[in-house]
């Protein structure tokens, strides 16, 4: 939520900080700004709206700098607009300061910096940095000392960018639960929310741990907690600019649906072999741990939530230990029964879903083993866990999360896997699993290939206000999942529900003419949701049916059979066709869908 990017360096720096917000747009999308460094004097443009309306208002000719910070907003304190858009000033024009994350007591420091004779322009919780550091700067006459003062009395989460024209050729920075990078390029330095914004300049990392600060200028000095120098070495990302590039296609989102097969592929690859026993480079747990394991949580959020749940089938059918999948904010706040018997996995593409985290943070501290499912390298919760194992899906762009969320599935079930292995039994399904993700690429891109049906379909739907999606088993989580990248990206209000429930309800809802998906992947349970899918028939509803089984109904999306524990990997597909046509059929902005952001750093 939220995205910042920096420029030190020897070039023009409006360009590459215009091009670094585009990159994370998908953190924020409800205002933009910039401010640069120029004669000694900082200059701010910034605007309500996208980052296509503030480059509008850009006069490049005019904007010359080589120092410079950016910002795409998420409203969280303050409705969207130019007033409270970022960067913020003090109003000696001493500091602008981009920020994401929540200054928790920034009432508490307003009210005393008001006291002190400071004025405020926005109703940010950011405002209160700039002014306070003007206070500090007031006192102390040194610009590091007033940075340090100030980080001092922020509580809350940041990751924060400042510049001065008291401190030329500088950017300071701090982090705190929020995310940063820091990358040395040929031309400058660079800092992002993350990675992607600045993959095109280097490969060359540095990652700030929670506390940390720095000053950036022609070289880069890190400091600790206590603010005492200290030493940092990079690490270098292997990703290609190719990876955030549409390569052709329309939107992110559907870009990233093609590269479903890819990312699969990537993350089992090493991992999965047939007539090999599973292996996680670095990690390893032991038979006597795996015996006397309680009990599983698997902890997330939305999608990576709904990964869980095919993760928990997956778990209790292999190794026979109780599984439990619970929403990161509820969770976090509900006393959950944990203890050195208890192993707990955090799933999350970005790796920065503040509930999530919050939910680890807890897990941690009543002795549970902790594991973090992550797509991003050195992601927070990947510092808080005692392992993780990484998705190597490639940088999801889209807000609606679709190659993260197979990626997800594979990886957990590969995990169930190893451990079934581990406890040494459910040979023959473990076997039959692991030929299974082995196959799924190519399966994948049988159901890929139909694009143009699920097209049909989704023009059928444009003009409908409910839609249902029911299943049993893996089928109801396919049908969550499907339910939930429809409801992000079209605005039309769907319910998903397992197929033997309805009746007990929602049926209610079933009238002439609603469509209801049904998905059936499990031949033990066909017949029982066919039976469901009858009873909403009789009732006048249109059944649109996904099936790898020879079944007979009106409309039917025929996918490769696999075992139904992954059979998700497949079914998943089609729906997420018919929800991005039928956004684009609405004319909407699929990766930039209304009210969300990609990465959720707020609870
Ligand atoms: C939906 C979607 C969200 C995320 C959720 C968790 O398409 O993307 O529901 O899955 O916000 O995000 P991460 O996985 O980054 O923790």
């Amino acid at each position: 939520m939220c995205g910042i990017v920096g420029y030190v360096g020897k070039k023009e720096a409006v360009s590459k900080l215009v091009k670094g917000l585009k990159t994370l747009e998908y953190r924020g999308y409800d205002s933009a700004g910039i401010a640069l460094l120029q004669s000694e004097k900082i200059v701010v443009v910034k605007d309500k709206g996208r980052i296509a309306n503030l480059e509008k208002s850009l006069d490049y000719n005019n904007l010359k700098g080589t120092i410079g910070i950016a910002h795409t907003r998420w409203a969280t304190h303050g409705v969207p607009s130019k007033e409270n858009a970022h960067p913020h000033m003090d109003q000696n024009k001493h500091f602008a300061v981009v920020h994401n994350g929540i200054i928790e007591n920034y009432l508490e420091l307003k009210n005393q910096l008001i006291k002190e004779g400071f004025s405020f322009q926005s109703e940010t919780d950011t405002e209160v940095i700039p002014v306070l550091m003007e206070y500090y700067y007031q006192k102390y006459q040194d610009v590091m000392q007033a940075f340090q003062c100030t980080l001092k009395d922020l509580r809350g989460s940041y990751a924060i960018l400042v510049i001065s024209p008291l401190l030329p050729n500088t950017i300071l920075v701090a982090k705190k639960g929020s995310p940063l990078v820091i990358g040395k390029g040929n031309d400058g330095i660079y800092i992002a929310s993350d990675i992607p914004a600045i993959i095109e300049y280097t490969k060359d990392f540095y990652f700030l741990e929670d506390g940390e600060s720095a000053i950036i200028s022609d070289s880069l000095t890190f400091y600790n907690h206590d603010f005492q120098k200290i030493d940092k070495n990079s690490k270098t990302i292997e990703w290609e600019i190719d990876a955030i590039d549409k390569n052709g296609f329309d939107d992110y989102m559907l870009k990233e649906i093609h590269e479903q097969p890819e990312a699969l592929k990537n993350t089992l690859n090493g991992i999965i072999s047939f007539n090999q026993p599973v292996q996680f480079v670095g990690f390893a747990l032991n038979k006597s741990y795996l015996e006397n394991l309680k009990h599983i949580y698997i902890v997330a959020c939305g999608t990576a939530m709904h990964a869980g749940l095919v993760g928990k089938l997956a778990i209790e059918k292999l190794c026979r230990i109780p599984v439990t999948v619970e929403v990161a904010s509820e969770f976090r706040y509900r006393d959950p029964i944990i203890d050195q018997s208890t192993l707990c996995i955090f799933i999350s593409q970005s790796g920065e879903t503040a509930d999530t985290i919050a939910a680890l943070k807890l897990a941690h501290e009543k002795g549970a083993k902790t594991i973090a499912i992550s797509n991003v390298f050195e992601s927070s919760i990947t510092r808080e866990a005692d392992h993780t194992l990484y998705t190597h899906a490639g940088p999801e762009i889209a807000v609606a999360s679709t190659k993260a969320y197979i990626s997800q599935v594979g990886l957990i079930v590969a995990f169930a896997i190893y451990m079934s292995e581990v406890l040494e039994i459910s040979v023959s399904l473990s076997n039959e699993l692991k030929k299974g993700l082995i196959d799924l690429p190519n399966l994948m891109g049988i159901v890929i290939s139909h694009e143009d049906q699920y097209k049909k379909i989704a023009k059928k739907l444009v003009n409908e206000t409910d839609l249902f999606y029911i299943g049993r088993g893996n089928d109801y989580h396919i049908a969550m999942e499907g339910s939930l990248k429809l409801k992000e990206i079209s605005y039309i209000h769907s319910e998903a529900y397992p197929a033997g429930e309805l009746k007990h309800g929602p049926i209610a809802l079933i009238d002439k003419g609603t469509f209801v998906f049904g998905i059936i992947t499990d031949p033990n349970i066909a017949e029982k949701t066919l039976s469901n899918l009858e009873e909403v028939k009789s009732r006048g509803a249109n059944i649109i049916l996904i099936t790898n089984q020879n079944l007979k109904v009106e409309h039917v999306i025929n996918i490769p059979n696999i075992n139904p524990i992954i059979s998700p990997i497949l079914a998943i597909i089609p729906l997420q066709f018919i929800a991005y046509f039928i956004a684009k059929e609405k004319g909407l902005d699929v990766d930039k869908p209304r009210n969300l952001a990609k990465s959720v750093t707020v609870e």
